[in-house]
């Protein structure tokens, strides 16, 4: 497979794309609002999405294993999560006051993971964990907070670090140093964040006790979500669990991807209490949302009763009704047997691909825990960031785009998910595609 030969297939299946995105050009910078969708030279414009497919502006039909980045886990434009969301944007799109939706929401949540008890909303997963940060701050009196190399937690200055940094700069595996993964993260950022190797515990241990007393919290995706979907080794996160729970820092689990492993996220799937937990993707049906929260004790800090609360955090559309109804709708929909089916499509992806790559004797691997699952191209037992590296930097966006061309949407890293309006023979499609893809190779 050349890449311009894929490029070629690309641009010729996509003009109306390219009229688009000439247009954008003139009004965005680089014609774009959101870096993680773009690819060289542009990307496809979305007229539509159905089930499990999304139509582009030039008739595309794709099978979409990347559901916005792992958010539309019952897939697109679901009839009773449209009509839940309809039904409360024809009452009014937002308010300022609190609806009895958000109480439902959060009653649902808080029901499904106990370590949960009082909890807030927002529109992103940036400003959930910005705020999680915050608090534990504010509830510690310390400033650090510990985060793994490879993770990603959404876009503020103290979380863009280290997210997918260069080998080369970043220290030592077993005591990475933090790199800013953007321009414009002042150094003093920098000092305040301290950077662990994932699935490495006694590093971790090592460099948390050290850290200790000007630790807030260790923010944990127990998923290593962004960085590959790398499951935590056996007795991982409990060790974190110990060493955090010893030394008074904060444990925030960060489920804005992983709390679709589980009816009660990866919290109830690997059996660890955090103190505040992340939320955000499938919460709001297909809507920007977000959420946090956890410990009564710590989340008071934001009660506003008897004069201000103790940290501000307003939000002209937090929790906003329409987005409140699609969350609760999407909710009412993943029942018991809905996680069932979502780990039995991902086990049939996980083993077509693995034995598609065993008979053609490639050199990659499958990684995933229920729905979610990310493609990697390299043989190296995969236990962190820095081993789940490509040893051909060009082969995920390679692979992307073949499989673009075969009619199939990933993300450009390789990452995926499968959603439940995905059948049996949609997975065998997905499988399909990529022989085709590698048999091009
Ligand atoms: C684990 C994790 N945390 C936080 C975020 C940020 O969420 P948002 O894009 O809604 O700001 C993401 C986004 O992919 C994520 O994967």
């Amino acid at each position: 497979m050349s890449i311009e030969r894929e490029l070629s297939e690309y641009l010729a299946k996509t003009a109306r794309s390219r009229a688009l995105h000439e247009d954008a050009l003139a009004v965005m910078p680089g014609g774009n609002s959101r870096t993680t969708t773009f690819f060289d030279p542009y990307p496809f414009y979305i007229g539509r999405g159905q089930g499990a497919h999304v139509i582009d502006a030039d008739g595309n039909d794709r099978i979409d294993f990347n559901g916005n980045y792992t958010s539309l886990v019952l897939g697109h434009a679901t009839p009773e999560v449209v009509k839940a969301a309809q039904e409360a944007a024809a009452l009014g799109m937002s308010f300022p006051g609190p609806t009895d939706h958000e109480i439902r929401l959060a009653e649902m949540l808080t029901r499904r993971i106990p370590s949960l008890q009082h909890v807030r909303f927002t529109n992103s997963g940036t400003e959930a964990t910005m705020n999680a940060v915050r608090v534990a701050r504010a509830f510690t009196g310390r400033t650090k907070i510990a985060k793994f190399e490879g993770a990603f937690h959404g876009t503020h200055d103290n979380v863009l670090v280290s997210v997918a940094p260069d080998p080369k700069v970043a220290g030592g595996r077993r005591r990475p140093k933090p790199v800013p993964s953007s321009e414009g993260i002042p150094s003093a950022v920098l000092k305040n964040v301290i950077v662990l190797p994932w699935n490495d515990a006694d590093a971790c241990e090592e460099t948390l006790e050290r850290e200790a007393g000007n630790l807030a919290a260790l923010l944990v995706d127990p998923l290593l979500g962004i960085g590959g979907i790398i499951a935590p080794a056996d007795g991982f996160l409990q060790r974190l669990r110990a060493v955090t729970e010893r030394h008074g820092i904060l444990l925030i689990f960060d489920e804005v991807i992983s709390f679709r492993i589980a009816w009660g996220g990866a919290q109830e799937r690997f059996g660890v209490r955090a103190d505040l937990t992340t939320l955000g993707k499938i919460i709001g049906g297909g809507l920007p949302v977000g959420a946090f929260g956890g410990r009564p004790d710590i989340m008071a800090a934001y009660d506003p009763r008897r004069g201000a609360a103790r940290i501000s955090h307003g939000g002209t559309f937090n929790a906003n009704p329409v987005t409140m109804a699609a969350g609760i709708a999407t909710l009412n929909a993943l029942t018991p047997e809905a996680y069932v089916r979502l780990d039995a499509l991902g086990e049939r992806l996980r083993g077509g691909v693995s034995r598609l790559l065993d008979a053609t004797r490639r050199r990659g691997q499958v990684s995933g825990v229920g729905s979610l699952f990310c493609l990697h191209w390299t043989s190296s037992p995969l236990t962190d960031y820095r081993s789940s590296r490509p040893k051909d930097p060009h082969a995920p966006l390679r692979v992307f785009l073949a499989l673009l061309n075969e009619g199939v949407l990933l993300t450009q890293r390789g990452m995926g998910a499968c959603s439940l309006a995905m059948a049996d023979e949609d997975i065998d499609r997905f499988v399909n595609a990529l022989a085709r893809v590698l048999s091009r190779e």
